[in-house]
């Protein structure tokens, strides 16, 4: 059985520990011969790195290990690139979160006007890696997770059209997981689904187990009583109460249109005003995510270092992370396991733009995917699209022409925001804020 050879892209990533232990778990589907890791932020990353090395070194001392801020060493001799990349880090995010709600207006990570200003400054370091993959490895394939995914994936589908990226999201997945707790199954994997939607916008319209019963029934009647809520592993003491709140306003999400289940990222579309009064302007999630993920991570990591051992470390295989090993198995393996991917749309919604990146079930195998036409969506589905797609492309735009007006009329038009003299405040103090990360606009 081939071996294969991996760079993680953003090794310094909070994830990284976690997905590392997910690939060693996974040895007998996908074997790997070499894990590599590549940062930016070289000081950042070695934190993470040494006690990754540690940790392989003492459980799988077979695998070459090797991290670096050098772009060849990093990129060559490698099958796959795992990217999971935050250009400005968390002290941007925390920007990106404050400054709408300045004005009133959501700050969020990957939707409305904090996604956009993510997305342009995400857009160059993406293209980046890319580029560094075909140059050092053109026969790899780039599995990306770096946010905003919708905002990324239509950049690299304007301006890298051949390049072999697939850009992939775990929130569906996580959704699933719950969805099959609450109809009493195993795992996800034995659900069958149809979902049509953009990245953070979309909706499943059939779940069956495998053995062809409709679970859709079940799951809205949980749906319509709680939210997610139903499907949350452990006690309720260990929930992340931001989180444990999206759980429960999918009930309201689900309100809207009973006939589909939403992904649990419509509440910013549909109820932002909600969402903007339970905020704190002066700590966001970026705050929570830095007391909280970001500072045990690097806690235990400088302490497996200060130990020279991780016999005793906490952390643990991301279980929600195994999506990412199921598509590099697909790939290796021709598998043509089903999975949700954000891609071109080319008719698979019938009654969209052809030219949009949508999220939809694919069937993956080595020769890349095959899309699974999800036929023609309604009304009011296709208007949401509508405006988020034409936000999301004018993103794009602006950042390829360094055009001020299309990135006012992203925020514009972006659902989340009032009006444009609002829009107009918000992207002024966003420049400001971004300057050295985005394209000096005209
Ligand atoms: P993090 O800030 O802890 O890690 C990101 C790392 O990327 C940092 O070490 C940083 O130095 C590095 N980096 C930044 N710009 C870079 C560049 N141009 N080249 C190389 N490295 C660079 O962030 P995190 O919370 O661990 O999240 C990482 C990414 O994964 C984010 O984009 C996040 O939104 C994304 N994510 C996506 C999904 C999904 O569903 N698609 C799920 C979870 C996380
Ligand atoms: C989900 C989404 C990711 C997003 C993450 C944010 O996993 O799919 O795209 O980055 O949530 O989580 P956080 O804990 O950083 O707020
Ligand atoms: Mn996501």
């Amino acid at each position: 059985m081939k071996k294969y050879s991996i760079v993680i892209a953003g090794g310094g990533s909070t994830y990284t520990p976690g997905i590392v232990l997910m690939l060693l778990e996974h040895q007998e589907r996908f074997p790997i011969r070499q894990i590599k890791m590549y940062d930016n932020d070289g000081e950042r990353q070695e934190i993470v790195a040494k006690a990754c090395g540690i940790y392989l070194k003492e459980n799988a001392p077979e695998i070459a290990f090797h991290y670096t801020t050098d772009p060849r060493e990093a990129f060559e001799d490698v099958d796959f690139v795992m990217a999971h990349i935050r250009v400005g880090k968390y002290a941007m995010r925390e920007k990106d979160e404050k400054i709408p709600l300045k004005y009133g207006v959501l700050g969020q990570e990957t939707c409305g006007p904090g996604g956009i200003a993510y997305g342009m400054r995400s857009i160059g370091g993406v293209l980046e890696i890319l580029d560094y993959m075909e140059t050092y490895s053109p026969d790899a394939w780039m599995l990306n997770y770096s946010n905003p995914a919708a905002i990324v994936a239509e950049a690299t589908r304007r301006l890298r059209p051949n390049s072999k990226i697939l850009n992939i999201c775990d929130m569906p997945v996580g959704l699933e997981e719950m969805m099959a707790a609450m109809c009493g199954l195993e795992s996800r994997k034995e659900m069958e689904v149809n979902y049509y939607g953009l990245n953070h916008f979309g909706w499943w319209t059939s779940i069956r187990h495998k053995d062809g019963r409709d679970l859709m029934p079940e799951i809205k009647e949980h749906m319509k009583k709680n939210g997610f809520l139903d499907g949350m592993p452990g006690p309720e003491e260990s929930w992340d109460p931001s989180w444990a709140e999206t759980y429960r306003m999918a009930k309201d999400v689900y309100a809207v249109d009973p006939d589909t289940i939403p992904n649990t990222y419509l509440k910013y579309y549909l109820y932002p005003n909600q969402v903007v009064k339970h905020s704190n302007p002066q700590h966001t999630r970026a705050n929570e995510v830095m007391e909280g993920r970001e500072k045990t991570v690097f806690t235990e990591c400088r302490r497996i270092i200060e130990a020279g051992t991780a016999k005793d470390c906490h952390f643990h295989a991301d279980a929600h992370a195994s999506y990412i090993v199921d598509l590099a198995e697909a790939l290796a393996y021709n598998t043509k396991q089903r999975m949700l991917l954000i891609v071109p749309n080319g008719g698979a919604i019938e009654n969209f733009d052809p030219e949009a990146m949508v999220e939809i079930p694919c069937l993956v195998g080595s020769n890349g995917y095959e899309k699974i036409c999800q036929g023609k969506i309604p009304r009011f589905q296709k208007g949401l699209m509508e405006q988020q797609v034409a936000v999301e492309k004018l993103v794009v735009e602006a950042w390829i022409e360094h055009s001020y007006i299309k990135l006012w009329q992203a925020i514009t038009l972006s659902k989340t925001v009032p009006g444009a003299d609002v829009a107009k405040q918000i992207l002024d103090e966003l420049i400001e804020a971004n300057r050295g990360y985005w394209p000096e606009l005209n």
